[in-house]
């Protein structure tokens, strides 16, 4: 099977790339549906929607601090660092990802578009301001972040029941129309829209990769469906794409 992504990809000239919690599982991060994932642990309902940050804010944000601790001491992993190298061989590239952890842009990539936001971002419920949020104020759980303008600010990510950005979501499939490739990685296909794209892909005749642990719902529809771990595979490709 991988000689049969490298024979596709080595043809495209243009690669949609789609990734999820997958890609950084070998950086540390926890996922949110494997054996260990966040959403068996917790409960997505009471962290990650609007109403549970209305009920409780302060429960909200210390998970959010929680998480951006765990993602800070993260780096990105060989397969972050592939993908950077894959979009220097392609004549045009897009990596959507539903990452909130920032560990694309730190490894390298260039063309990204964050389907669900970015856990290192805030936007104030009252005045709308998006900014940078690097540090939590110490200590993390004692204060609620607020903006210049005193309203309270939340992280700057997607939850459950919430739109994704429109602009985000029509570039991506404007650019998945004209792809060669699509490389679907680390993603359990479980949550829409995204979940949506391979099968976009298939009727715009894009030749569809899939690398993932595990079969997902769509392992059955994609051109070439690889069971390992992206930190291995993608290395491998990009290896011998530069043969
Ligand atoms: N290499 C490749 N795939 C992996 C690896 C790995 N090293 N480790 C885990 N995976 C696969 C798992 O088999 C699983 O299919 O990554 C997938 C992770 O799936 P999820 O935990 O559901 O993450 P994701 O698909 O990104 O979830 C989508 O759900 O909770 C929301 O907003 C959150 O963006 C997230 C969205």
């Amino acid at each position: 099977m991988i000689e049969k992504a490298i024979e596709i990809l080595k043809s495209a000239k243009s690669l949609f790339t789609l990734t999820g919690a997958g890609i950084s599982a070998e950086s540390g991060i926890p996922t949110f549906r494997g054996a260990d994932g966040l959403w068996k642990n917790y409960s997505a309902t009471d962290l990650a929607t609007p109403q549970a940050f209305r009920k409780n804010p302060k429960m909200v944000w210390e998970w959010y601090h929680w998480r951006q601790g765990i993602i800070s001491k993260a780096e990105p992993n060989p397969a972050h660092y592939a993908l950077v190298a894959l979009e220097k061989k392609m004549e045009r590239f897009l990596l959507l990802t539903q990452n909130v952890d920032n560990l694309h842009r730190r490894a390298g990539s260039k063309n990204i578009l964050e389907l669900h936001g970015n856990i290192f971002r805030t936007r104030c419920l009252a005045c709308g301001e998006i900014a940078d949020y690097e540090k939590p104020p110490k200590p993390a759980n004692s204060t609620l972040p607020k903006c210049t303008c005193g309203g309270l600010l939340r992280p700057d990510v997607i939850w459950f029941g919430e739109a994704i950005p429109q602009n985000i979501w029509q570039n991506s499939l404007d650019f998945l129309s004209q792809a060669d490739a699509a490389l679907i990685c680390g993603t359990s296909g479980t949550v829409w829209p995204a979940a949506a794209i391979p099968e976009i892909a298939q009727h715009s005749d894009t030749k569809i990769i899939e690398i993932n642990l595990e079969p997902t719902p769509v392992s059955s529809i994609v051109d070439v469906s690889i069971q390992d771990k992206a930190g291995e595979i993608l290395p491998k490709i990009v290896a011998a794409l530069s043969q």
